[in-house]
């Protein structure tokens, strides 16, 4: 049997501690004497100077100034005392710090007040209850009442090792064989009542088990002391799947995740954690290498859980589902996030493959796998773009202002001025880019523009991810499309390598199976190394919201719309580059020449100028030929005489 850690210590959880004390602390621990075991620190003046322990760095931004007792890191804008210090650096609490730094510097602990010390002795009372049943569980999966779940457990691939690491055991399916055990190691039925052991039926009858016939996994608490019970059913129809421990004065569900001590030093020294839904899922990655993990439990964010997640890391990484479900708790999510947002401090998201947690992730697909996903989370101004292009068309003016104000409500949530101010640029410039007109003659500006109604929609992007990105988007909304375009598609040669590999994967899989539904398509992507990308570009991408690439758009329109996507993409370069080549020659170009040169010159006004490119040569054609159009629309030639103006 396992002796809980520090029994014999009172808690200091939720001690609160006078300024005096705490200044009493800080003048004996000068901030440099704390940050230097882990920064080099160099003399500057009046302070030190080293490399920032949060951020990699060559050249020192982090700070330290003894006078004032702080530290401060311009690389990453964090900032404080000592106590901060320990807490940021080695993921402790608050009260953790304190007592700490408290036993460094030789100030005795304050003396809890009578009412305090009486609720520590209670809560003692309860984790010892807590502990003694963790052994008991622990000691039933290995004897014969433990067979079912221990094949259960082996069913579900974990190893042994992995039970004791998690301390993982089995409540028996009788009525009250942990209460006997337990009353006659001399705890009260009070203490299992307040501990959440067992439950007492109103009608007067007696107290009984409340795990029975299941699987049970202990919550601890930072100091890996058990809380808590999470237990899984053995059978599938039994119901619930998981019986928690009720709330009780050591186990509260909002401010603990669970798995924190584990994961605390492996999520300190990644500088990176991953945040799942259930017990299972933290067990299954643990085994499969990931340490830096903890669960929600299946609940809404709370304020105090995302303060926990940022004491291991500054942007952790949530996983949900690819599903409906896990949209909608990654949307939900958000509106959380926000008010907490802090100077360097978010969230990502990463999205799995449909249906699939990330205990059969890894299982059914391997560690790398799980990384690929990890590895393209999304950040969370995507999400919350990504959340809002969700919510409705902004197909009319009146639709696109909708979509505005809802963007700049999101904002007002944010509590942090700074971070708020850089979300409000962020988005400034993604409306500029997504309502920049698109086509040459709203983009040429007020002068010039025609009555005519202008019905092709905003299109093609002005670079090479654009349009691969609305190529492929095309693709995999109307796979048909391959067949009419096969060669058009086949020419199309992407920078982007993995926006090209994804095009590539779409064509492939459409070239197997030419009948193939969109929706079948989808599915195959999402479930290959692409997948990730794909759903980037679809909830991402400005494109999505294209009439002709809606699912449902006629098939006419189509056609249309993709002929003119690829038409200009192909022509424009060519395009640009001979009307440079003439521009030069301009003044000796005979009639039919000068012919020639104004219609490719309307040619090109059709398709517009407004193409980036990278390319300098390109660019500076560009440029030359911008020049030439302008100089010629002021001096109209005249037909039948050459012209006689040179450069
Ligand atoms: P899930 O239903 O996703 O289950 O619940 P899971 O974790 O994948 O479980 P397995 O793989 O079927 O064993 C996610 C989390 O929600 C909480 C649990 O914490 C669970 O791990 N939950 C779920 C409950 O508390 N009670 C329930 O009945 C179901
Ligand atoms: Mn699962």
């Amino acid at each position: 049997m396992r002796s809980r850690p520090d029994a014999d210590k009172p808690t200091v959880t939720e001690m609160k501690f006078s300024d005096s004390f705490l200044d009493e602390v800080r003048a004996r621990l000068p901030v440099s004497q704390v940050v230097s075991r882990r920064v080099q620190l160099k003399r500057a003046g009046r302070e030190w100077k080293g490399l920032s322990p949060f951020n990699k760095e060559k050249t020192p931004s982090f700070t330290v100034n003894d006078q004032k007792g702080f530290y401060h890191c311009f690389s990453s804008g964090r900032h404080g005392d000592i106590f901060r210090f320990v807490m940021e650096t080695e993921g402790l609490s608050f009260p953790e710090a304190v007592e700490r730094l408290a036993g460094e510097a030789g100030v005795p602990m304050p003396e809890p007040d009578p009412q305090y010390e009486r609720t520590v002795k209670e809560r003692l009372g309860l984790m010892d209850a807590l502990e003694a049943a963790a052994a008991f569980f622990e000691r039933a999966l290995q004897s014969g009442a433990g067979r079912e779940a221990l094949a259960y457990a082996e069913g579900r691939g974990l190893s042994r090792e992995t039970f004791n690491e998690f301390r993982i055991g089995c409540a028996p399916g009788m009525r009250d064989t942990l209460k006997n055990a337990l009353l006659q190691k001399g705890f009260t039925e009070a203490q299992l009542l307040d501990a959440g052991l067992i439950v007492k039926p109103d009608n007067g009858r007696p107290s009984y088990d409340r795990f029975r016939d299941r699987l049970t996994i202990p919550i601890l608490d930072m100091k890996s002391r058990v809380i808590a019970f999470g237990a899984r059913a053995l059978s599938a129809d039994a119901q619930p799947k998981y019986l928690n421990s009720p709330e009780t004065q050591l186990f509260d569900k909002g401010s603990m995740v669970f798995n924190f001590a584990r994961a605390r030093q492996s999520a300190f020294d990644k500088g990176e954690l991953i945040v799942v839904e259930g017990y299972m899922d933290v067990i299954a990655l643990d085994q499969a290498g990931f340490k830096n993990v903890v669960a929600t439990l299946g609940t809404a964010f709370t304020a105090r859980q995302m303060e926990l997640l940022w004491q291991l890391a500054p942007e952790p990484v949530i996983c949900f589902d690819g599903d409906r479900a896990g949209e909608a708790a990654a949307a939900r999510a958000v509106d959380r996030m926000l008010p907490v947002l802090r100077e360097g401090h978010s969230f990502r998201f990463a999205f799995l493959p449909q249906g699939q947690d990330p205990d059969d992730l890894v299982r059914s697909a391997g560690p790398a796998a799980f990384s690929a996903y990890l590895k393209n989370a999304m950040p969370l101004i995507d999400m919350v773009w990504r959340r809002e292009m969700a919510a409705g068309a902004i197909d009319t003016p009146e639709r696109r202002a909708a979509f505005e104000a809802r963007l700049e409500t999101l904002l007002t949530q944010i509590e942090n001025a700074r971070v708020r101010e850089h979300y409000r640029r962020e988005i400034k410039n993604r409306l500029f880019e997504l309502w920049r007109p698109q086509t040459p003659r709203a983009r040429s500006g007020g002068k010039g523009r025609t009555s005519k109604p202008i019905r092709r929609e905003a299109l093609p992007p002005p670079t090479d991810y654009g349009f691969g990105t609305i190529v492929t988007l095309a693709m995999v909304n109307h796979p048909w499309l391959l067949d009419h375009f096969a060669e058009e598609i086949a020419s199309v040669d992407l920078r982007d390598k993995k926006l090209a590999a994804l095009l590539a994967a779409a064509r492939r899989a459409i070239f197997d199976d030419p009948a193939m539904s969109r929706e079948a398509l989808i599915g195959a992507l999402r479930a290959g190394p692409h997948g990730p990308l794909l759903d980037r570009l679809f909830w991402e991408s400005p494109f999505t919201r294209l009439a002709f690439l809606r699912p449902e758009a006629p098939r006419d329109e189509v056609i249309d719309q993709f002929t003119d996507v690829i038409y200009r993409w192909r022509a424009l370069p060519t395009l640009t580059r001979e009307i440079a080549e003439s521009a030069e020659s301009i003044a000796e170009m005979s009639e039919a020449e000068f012919e020639r040169f104004a219609a490719l010159q309307q040619e090109v006004a059709s398709v517009g100028l407004q193409h980036e490119t990278d390319d300098a040569p390109m660019r500076d054609a560009k440029q030359r030929l911008q020049d030439t159009l302008a100089r010629l629309k002021n001096e109209p030639p005249s037909r039948g005489r050459r012209r006689e103006n040179r450069r």
